[in-house]
């Protein structure tokens, strides 16, 4: 008999999407079967300290951490494993580690950094790669690509923080630009609809820019589409597959913050009531999409189906999706046929091939 894989699950992290992470690995973990994985969770605290315990996940729901041990992974790859931070200031072996699973939204977990950290450490881990996650989290790189690969898509202009705060008039001129009212208003790097507005006029586009530069050093504004809004689940690292479909119906004026996770309005419909052919075109789309952003391991591809030209044009993508029994992404494998755990099974699986991969690379001249 085989050896059970040691899965080192990560969760939280310093970014706003903590508790959309909790809710996540409590799915996560829930689903790993036992009989193949060694399971060590870790937390990272909004402060960014990696904790561990075999209750690390209710410690961090209940908000009472005190008792986990603080842990760490190292960029060198001779120091493998998770190590244990000792009081005294040392450190010691704690753990060896096969795979890394990322339960982690947004900033610091889905953006290249933590990716870089792990390509560091030489060790394998579930999900997109350093380009990949950071691509798909800077949305106004993501769309410069999107571009580039002919992949249709809303006008939009990237501006700077800076070129809000000190030439503002000239902004609203240059957005006023792109397309008629009404437009949205994004930070570049963020999720969960953080700091967007849907602005309708000149007034609300000028406070608009103000709350989206808090949050981000470039800001993008972009044509407010009247859409159906489409998402696609992908799955694969060189061959990568799509699934069936499924449709967001937004309680509000949009899918916001408070309509992701604070009501109750908002329906996903699986599969999206779409022709045949229209399914087929948003598949495909989603698989030239994640192909573009050098996808690897899953990601959700979303796309806004435009009611009046019938169109689809890709919004975003999410490298580390929703992970709840109820998000999107695994609902829209199970409706294609792949149950929640045997995705976890896939996705693992997939972070081995793909680190088989890195290893043919040559480093050296
Ligand atoms: N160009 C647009 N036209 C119409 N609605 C949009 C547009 N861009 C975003 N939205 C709405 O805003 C929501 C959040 O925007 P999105 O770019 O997906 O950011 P996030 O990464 O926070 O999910 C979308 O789900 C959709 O409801
Ligand atoms: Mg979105």
């Amino acid at each position: 008999m085989s050896e059970k894989l040691r899965l080192l699950v990560l969760f939280g992290g310093r970014s706003g999407e903590h508790e959309v992470s909790l809710m996540s690995a409590r799915s996560v973990l829930a689903a790993l079967k036992p009989e193949k994985y060694d399971i060590i969770p870790v937390g990272i605290t909004k402060q960014g300290r990696w904790l561990t315990g075999p209750n690390a996940l209710e410690a961090f729901l209940a908000g009472q951490t005190d008792d986990l041990l603080p842990v760490t992974l190292l960029p060198d790859p001779s120091r493998r494993g998770l190590w244990l931070l000792e009081d005294e200031g040392g450190m010691r072996p704690y753990a060896p580690v096969d795979v890394v699973f990322p339960v982690l939204h947004g900033t610091f977990g889905e953006d290249g950094t933590l990716q870089g950290l792990l390509e560091l450490a030489d060790v394998a881990y579930v999900g997109a790669g350093v380009v990949g996650s950071a691509v798909g989290m800077d949305k106004g790189i993501f769309k410069d690509v999107m571009r580039a690969h002919g992949i249709p898509l809303a006008e939009y202009a990237v501006f700077t923080r800076r070129e809000i705060e000190t030439d503002l008039d000239d902004v609203i001129a240059r957005c006023e630009a792109i397309a008629p009212y009404p437009l949205f208003v994004k930070p570049a790097n963020l999720g969960s609809s953080v700091g967007i507005t849907k602005a309708r006029d000149r007034e609300t586009l000028r406070s608009a820019l103000h709350l989206a530069a808090q949050y981000d050093r470039r800001i993008v504004v972009e044509r407010g589409l009247d859409a159906r809004e489409i998402e696609v689940a992908v799955l694969g690292n060189e061959q990568p597959q799509a699934s069936v479909p499924g449709e967001i119906v937004p309680g509000g004026e949009f899918y916001s913050y408070e309509a992701k996770y604070q009501d109750a309005s908002s329906q996903l419909l699986i599969p999206a009531p779409l022709t045949p052919e229209q399914t087929e075109t948003v598949r495909a789309l989603a698989i030239k999409v994640y192909r573009a952003v050098d996808g690897a391991g899953m990601a959700r591809v979303d796309f806004l189906l435009d009611k009046t030209s019938g169109e689809f044009y890709i919004n975003e993508v999410n490298t580390l999706p929703g992970f709840t029994q109820i998000s999107m992404y695994p609902k829209l494998w199970e409706a294609s046929g792949l149950a929640y755990s045997d995705l976890m099974d896939r996705l693992i699986d997939l972070a081995l091939e793909r680190k088989a991969e890195r290893d043919r690379t040559r480093w050296e001249r």
